[in-house]
């Protein structure tokens, strides 16, 4: 009985509430395509489009009236390649974009996804050769030269943050030297640091045209039955200066960022990823459960673990009923 007095009205309840939600706290994830005048939903996403730059344009404007910080970015490139060619143009699909932003809306933050899978052929990560018994393989140290690269373009073409997802060893300190060396000693990493091989992704690779031809991302992306290893690739990243940790998936890995955020102490980011929009979308669409009560619910549980940002494809979503209820 003791503990119900607190729960019997309302505006106690909300008065003693521990965690609140903010617009403030997330981060939208827009996917960009080349050309002009394209808005293509995803199937697996309702809600989620390609966008081509002017449409990309117009969406970010809408953030600002919500208390939106920032996007994060993800390039479609039309044509693809095994060098990932169209990652380092200066007048890429990416670039462009970013530019686009910082002339019409410079006060929203825009972060970049560092990683090759949206523009290699084969839809890995990284640069992949055929070892001699006729297996293939994702190089690590080849690949660090081409993101260490992509970093520095999108830098130039005005990136607040760059936030490297490919999960390669030493891709943090890669990138903070290379991005030092060309004067942008300035601009944060923000590293997918705990990234686990997550069937939760299987959406996005249909938003970024992104599935691997062949084979799975295991031998690069986390076990998701590991967590002390969690902490080691938080630790390494923090070591080669990254300024900023990301746990993901989100919903499933709630133990994960509350143990990072206890052991580092910087910002952590959770990024509650394609697969945990889709489910909560198609349940709702069947009636199954309260699309809004939900949403609200799993964002609240993963900054009640410790994130101190989300990157969210509900961010609009969840800000415009933050705000109707404020
Ligand atoms: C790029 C990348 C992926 C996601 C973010 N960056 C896909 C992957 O690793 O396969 C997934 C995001 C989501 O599912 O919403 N490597």
């Amino acid at each position: 009985m003791r503990l119900r007095r607190l729960r019997y009205n309302s505006i106690l309840r909300d008065m003693v509430q521990e965690h609140r939600l903010s617009p403030r706290d997330f981060v939208l994830p827009l996917f960009v395509t080349e050309g002009g005048g394209q808005k293509i939903p995803i199937t697996s996403m309702p809600g989620v489009f390609q966008m081509s730059r002017d449409e990309l344009v117009k969406e970010v404007k809408t953030l600002s009236p919500l208390k939106i910080p920032g996007v994060i970015l993800f390039g479609i490139p039309r044509s693809k390649d095994e060098k990932g060619t169209q990652a380092l143009k200066k007048d890429g699909v990416i670039q462009e974009a970013i530019r686009a932003i910082k002339d019409t809306t410079p006060d929203v933050l825009v972060i970049t996804d560092v990683c090759l899978c949206e523009y290699m052929s084969h839809g890995h990560c990284g640069v992949v050769q055929k070892t001699p018994k006729g297996q293939w393989e994702v190089m690590n140290d080849a690949t660090l030269e081409i993101l260490a690269q992509m970093a520095v373009s999108h830098a130039e073409a005005g990136a607040d943050v760059v936030a490297p997802s490919d999960m390669m060893d030493g891709r943090v300190g890669r990138l903070r030297q290379a991005l030092d060396h060309h004067g942008f000693s300035k601009t944060p990493i923000l590293s997918y640091a705990v990234k686990y091989a997550s069937s939760f992704y299987g959406p996005f690779r249909e938003a970024a045209a992104s599935a691997p031809q062949f084979g799975d991302r295991k031998s690069y992306q986390m076990n998701s039955a590991n967590k002390r290893e969690a902490i080691r690739e938080a630790c390494l990243d923090l070591q080669e200066e990254a300024d900023m940790l990301m746990v993901k998936p989100a919903l499933p890995c709630l133990d994960v960022i509350q143990i990072v955020r206890q052991e580092c102490d910087v910002p952590v980011a959770a990024y509650q990823v394609s697969g945990e929009y889709s489910m909560i979308k198609a349940a709702a669409h069947q009636g199954f459960l309260d699309e809004n009560q939900v949403m609200m619910e799993t964002l609240l549980s993963i900054k009640r673990a410790g994130a101190s940002f989300i990157l969210t494809y509900f961010a609009k979503q969840a800000a415009q009923l933050i705000m109707r209820c404020e």
